[in-house]
């Protein structure tokens, strides 16, 4: 089974993406981040890969980095939102804001003239990032079609896969177009990028996006990983290898292993084995869990070694908001979607004939209680529009002892909503003037 990018709705549910891709849960247990975002405390962000690089990072008030990326196509709507709530958030906890405008893809994958999504990505999505909060300071928006460093790095990465790895991600057909085909590489070039030199060098970074794009991630980190001068290892006999690639005299190898040797002795690994035929460094006593700490204190050693010294790329995922017809939400079925565009008015209207978990009659909805689990109006009361968890535990128990009715609970959802889009049109004319700000 397969995560189809490019397809409106995904074959899998969330459980069966996770189980498949190997995707860890994400819980504030586990990473009890300050001060969280209701996208992090009601379990909209539900599943990570490498996250603990990243909260390690903001534990240690070490450096780190956010990228995403938007598609210039449609309009921005709430389901749009959710990502950019999460670098917001990052943001303030002091990461370094990288943000793709993926022109290129836009036109490989849905065949958007760059003008127009040049156009699109301004009025439709930049100037309500800045609107919601994002901030200037260590901020960059970007075109993919516009940074050298990522076209000739989506370049560089290209020479790390083959036709039938990228069939084997994405199913791409005999037909496909060369655009669409190399428009992932350019993703791996917008993700790996900002740890180059010119843009502060390698440092954690987080990838927040939809589960949708978990296949480029995929992609992503495998390349890093072969653009590494190094391996590191379980053997088939149990032990933890460090292992050299590339071709080098014996004397070479020799000399390199002993630096090796140093940066893990440092670790406090004492006993080693060193077998310079087969490139290999043998951390005795190591286990499987110490290989990524492992691979980060090599990282300087391989920049010297004419490496990238790329950490892993970290991501989380989100579930997708339901659309008002309770499909996906999307751009291209306006009366699904909320867009951050729309009139105070036009999205009152919409909520008013918004899907809920509302009975057949009133008097079945007093005696049984209503649905919020599957009602689209609760769902974006809890991700966007209720910020206060009294308050939205109050709409769940009410609606379910059916002391809460639909029309009644439909237009105070909607009043939330125009309230929250008269504010936001009103930040949108301060935010014009301000995009030269942000756009690098
Ligand atoms: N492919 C993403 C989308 O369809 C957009 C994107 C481009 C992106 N580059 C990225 C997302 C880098 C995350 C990271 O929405
Ligand atoms: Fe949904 Fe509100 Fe109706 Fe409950 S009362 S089903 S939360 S619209």
């Amino acid at each position: 089974m397969r995560i189809d990018p490019w397809a409106p709705e995904q074959e899998m549910t969330y459980e069966e993406m996770m189980r498949e891709f190997g995707l860890e849960a994400f819980s504030l247990e586990e990473f009890p981040l300050p001060d969280p975002i209701p996208l992090f405390r009601r379990g909209v962000v539900f599943s990570h890969r490498g996250f603990e690089t990243i909260y390690k990072a903001i534990e240690e008030g070490q450096e780190f980095k956010i990228l995403t990326g938007l598609m210039p196509t449609g309009s921005m709507h709430l389901g749009h939102k959710m990502v950019i709530d999460e670098v917001i958030y990052f943001q303030s906890l002091g990461a370094k804001v990288f943000i793709a405008v993926a022109d290129i893809e836009a036109f490989g994958a849905r065949g958007v003239e760059l003008a127009e999504a040049r156009e699109r990505a301004i009025n439709h999505y930049i100037v309500n990032y800045i609107a919601l909060g994002l901030k200037p300071e260590r901020c960059e928006i970007y075109f993919q079609s516009n940074r050298k460093e990522v076209t000739d790095l989506a370049f560089i990465a290209a020479k790390k896969v083959n036709l039938s790895t990228m069939r084997a991600i994405y199913g791409f057909e005999e037909s496909t177009n060369m655009t669409h085909l190399f428009a992932p590489l350019i993703q791996v070039g917008d993700i790996l990028h900002v740890q180059l030199e010119e843009f502060g060098g390698p440092a954690p970074t987080l990838v927040p996006v939809g589960i949708d794009q978990d296949p480029h991630l995929r992609l992503t980190r495998d390349i890093a990983s072969s653009l590494r001068k190094f391996s590191v290892k379980l053997t088939s006999d149990g032990k933890i290898g460090v292992f050299l690639k590339g071709n080098h005299s014996l004397g070479g190898v020799k000399s390199i292993l002993n630096k090796v040797k140093r940066k893990i002795e440092k670790m406090g690994y004492a006993d080693f084995k060193m077998i310079p035929k087969y490139s290999a460094l043998y951390v005795l006593g190591a286990v499987e869990s110490e290989i990524l700490e492992m691979e980060e204190a090599l990282l300087s050693l391989d920049m010297e070694l004419g490496g990238y010294g790329f950490y892993m790329p970290s991501s989380t995922y989100h579930k997708f908001v339901s659309g008002l017809n309770k499909q996906k939400m999307s751009s291209s079925v306006p009366e699904s979607a909320i867009f951050l565009n729309d009139s105070p008015e036009e999205a009152k209207k919409k909520i008013m004939k918004a899907f809920t978990g509302g009975r057949v009659s009133v008097e079945e909805q007093r005696k049984l209680g209503g649905e919020p689990e599957r009602c689209t109006v609760f769902e974006m009361n809890l991700i966007h529009f209720v910020e206060d968890d009294k308050e939205l535990e109050e709409i769940f128990s009410e609606c379910k002892e059916g002391k809460l009715l639909c029309g009644q609970c439909k237009k105070c959802t909607g009043e939330r909503a125009a309230r929250f889009l008269k504010r936001l049109a009103e930040k949108r004319k301060e935010a014009k003037e301000k995009i030269g700000d942000y756009i690098k």
